[in-house]
């Protein structure tokens, strides 16, 4: 992939401009491709992904604005090698060859609307993306991002099985954000129990108060949200998105007003953000950072590294669903085991139930979206 493309590709030659030279030494790394490269996700997750190490060629594809993005991205100085791809006809030059591919391209919600409302026009976007995947890099591990996962997610698979590719293992939906901002809530919302007990006690204390009080600051607000893991399993919408706040690591415990609040907040994280930019969009920087982390995870587990355990709405057997968001274990070929579950109380039994309904009609509106 050093040598310089062939003169029939001109166009793409004009785009990689002071970005095929490879860091001396750079270790050989992963190809990886994003699809969708320009928009408000892709441009800081291209930036993201140009700074992973393991990466060692990066494709940018989209149907506007590729050349700006690459000419910007390649004058970073690590060691991936850039290369921008405009429209259709230039597909098949970004996704041959690639390792990974990562796919938010589509449009984002507006005040209003919900994931699903995205679904006519993103569907045709993200079945035409995948049947390039199909004819042009069978093997590569999918990411997709485009909403509504839930729909969007079985769509690729459908084409996958249509062209005959289809592989489970290597096909995942990314709802990484959803952790990642369980993450951070449950890190506030200790934080703000924390301060609401000092405040207590500085108008109550005693000695003995005051000895705990110590202890539960170095506790409580000592905790770094990147130390701390909340499964979220179900999807990526609504009801659909169910933290598992019985199975927090390090343990915390909740009231039960606290982990209606939190779930609330989680579920809706997207929506806040949606309402805030008030029509300019969705969540991308969080999201940029939140896909170049499981990207990140996807490329150790092919990487070979131990122990990459990540939550993706993947093909699952662990509910009666054909689609399912848990923990998965990633390796060298993709998905290398699904985990279980774990122990749920009664208020996550009934949000499964309710989230399993809601999953069951969009994957269903994915499947015929596909085979009608
Ligand atoms: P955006 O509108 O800023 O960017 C989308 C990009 O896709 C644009 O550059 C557009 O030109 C490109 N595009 C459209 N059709 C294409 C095609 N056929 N081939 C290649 N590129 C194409 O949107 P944004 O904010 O980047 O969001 C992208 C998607 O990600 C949306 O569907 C959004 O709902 C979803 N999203 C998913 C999240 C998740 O957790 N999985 C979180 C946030 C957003």
């Amino acid at each position: 992939h050093l040598r310089p493309p062939p003169a029939s590709q001109m166009e793409e030659v004009s785009l990689l401009r002071g970005s095929n030279c490879r860091a001396k030494g750079a270790a050989p790394g992963f190809k990886v491709a994003i699809l969708g490269a320009s928009g408000g996700i892709g441009q800081p997750l291209a930036l993201l992904m140009k700074m992973n190490p393991l990466v060692s060629l990066l494709h940018l594809y989209d149907v506007v604005n590729t050349p700006g993005v690459t000419a910007d991205i390649s004058h970073m100085n690590t060691g991936a090698v850039v290369r921008g791809f405009l429209g259709q006809p230039q597909l098949e030059n970004a996704l041959t060859g690639m390792d990974l591919v990562i796919i938010p391209a589509g449009i984002p919600r507006k005040p209003g609307m919900t994931r699903d409302d995205l679904f006519k026009i993103n569907a045709g976007i993200v079945r035409t993306l995948c049947e390039g995947v199909a004819k042009f890099c069978p093997k590569a591990i999918v990411n997709v991002i485009s909403n509504p996962v839930n729909s969007t997610v079985p769509i690729a698979a459908e084409v996958f099985k249509k062209a005959g590719t289809y592989d489970p293992k290597r096909l995942l939906g990314v709802t990484t954000l959803d952790v990642v901002r369980a993450n951070t809530f449950v890190v506030c919302t200790l934080t703000e129990f924390g301060i609401c007990i000092i405040t207590i006690l500085t108008f109550t204390g005693t000695i003995s108060k005051i000895y705990y009080l110590l202890c539960l600051q170095g506790e409580v607000l000592g905790l770094d949200p990147r130390d701390v893991n909340v499964p979220v399993i179900g999807g990526h919408a609504g009801v659909t998105i169910l933290p598992l706040l019985s199975q927090v690591n390090p343990p915390c415990s909740f009231t039960s007003e606290e982990i209606s609040y939190l779930t609330t907040h989680i579920q809706n994280g997207g929506t806040e953000v949606v309402e805030a930019k008030a029509g300019a969009g969705s969540a991308t920087l969080s999201m940029a950072y939140a896909a170049a982390k499981f990207a990140d995870a996807c490329l150790r587990g092919l990487h070979g590294d131990a122990g990459v355990v990540e939550c993706s709405y993947v093909a699952s057997q662990v509910t009666e669903l054909p689609f399912f968001a848990s923990k998965v274990r990633l390796g060298r070929c993709g998905i290398e085991e699904i985990l279980s579950l774990g122990p749920l109380n009664e208020f996550e039994r009934a949000g499964l139930e309710k989230a399993k309904k809601e999953l069951a009609e969009s994957i269903q509106k994915g499947v015929a979206f596909i085979n009608k």
